[in-house]
């Protein structure tokens, strides 16, 4: 099983993920989570991808294509893809890589949301580096400011929630991924697009409602 989570920096993907995957049993692998990894690990790869994410730009796509799938095969192909893929040259070849394997993407969510919402939510943000927990300095506090609620460990803002980068990011997406809905609905995939303006608890209520109708898992 294979679902492919789209939508803007900041949509709640991460977030909407945590929740799906655990609902139905999947591994949620998130291209951003795995690429600060590499960073925080100090890997070859790491270390390429830096300058790209500081600036808010994406990562080559042959780096993040090898990385991905090697991911999808650990998960046994039973994964929700957050952040991946970003690219219309990344779809293509998720597709690829899937046939190869005799299996396709069960379900396309996408998170739609207005770009004046994702600033607050951007700059705002506060990450646990230690078990990727995520807050909101506003609307998802940890009961200790600074703590993360599940292990203890110090919260960070991560370096690219910064306002100047926020908006690099944001143009990235609407020039490079936003054409990925698109290339979906072209292979004749539906397309579930959920209202990720509305409350945390809501959004992942109507993207299980849609999954669930789907029979997709
Ligand atoms: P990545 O880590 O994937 O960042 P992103 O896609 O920009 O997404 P975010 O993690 O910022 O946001 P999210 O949608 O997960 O929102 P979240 O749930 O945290 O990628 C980082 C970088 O890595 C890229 O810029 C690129 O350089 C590189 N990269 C990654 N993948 C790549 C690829 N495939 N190809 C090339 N390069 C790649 O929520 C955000 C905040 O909002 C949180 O504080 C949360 O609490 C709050 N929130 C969430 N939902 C709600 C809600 N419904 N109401 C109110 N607040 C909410």
């Amino acid at each position: 099983m294979v679902i492919v989570l789209l939508g803007p920096p900041g949509a709640g993907k991460g977030t909407q993920c945590k929740r799906i995957v655990e609902k139905y049993k999947l591994v949620h692998l998130s291209s951003g989570d795995i690429l600060r990894g590499h960073r925080a690990n100090g890997t070859e790869l790491g270390k390429k991808a830096a300058e790209f994410m500081d600036a808010g730009k994406l990562v080559p796509d042959q780096l993040i294509i090898e990385m991905m799938a090697g991911a999808i095969e650990s998960a046994g192909g039973n994964c929700v893809l957050d952040g991946f893929p970003r690219t219309v040259v990344q779809a293509a070849e998720l597709d690829k890589e899937l046939s190869r394997k005799g299996q396709k993407i069960d379900a396309v969510v996408n998170l739609v949301i207005d770009d004046g919402v994702i600033e607050n939510r951007l700059t705002g943000r506060r990450s646990c580096p230690a078990c990727g927990a995520v807050y909101h300095i506003d609307t998802l506090k940890s009961k200790v400011e600074g703590v993360c609620d599940k292990c203890g460990g110090k919260l960070v803002q991560r370096t690219d929630d910064k306002p100047e980068v926020v908006k690099q990011r944001l143009a990235t997406y609407h020039q490079q991924t936003a054409a990925v809905v698109g290339y979906y609905a072209d292979n004749g995939r539906k397309i579930l697009d959920i209202d990720a303006e509305k409350s945390v608890d809501e959004v992942t209520s109507l993207v299980i409602d849609k999954l669930d109708s789907l029979a997709a898992v």
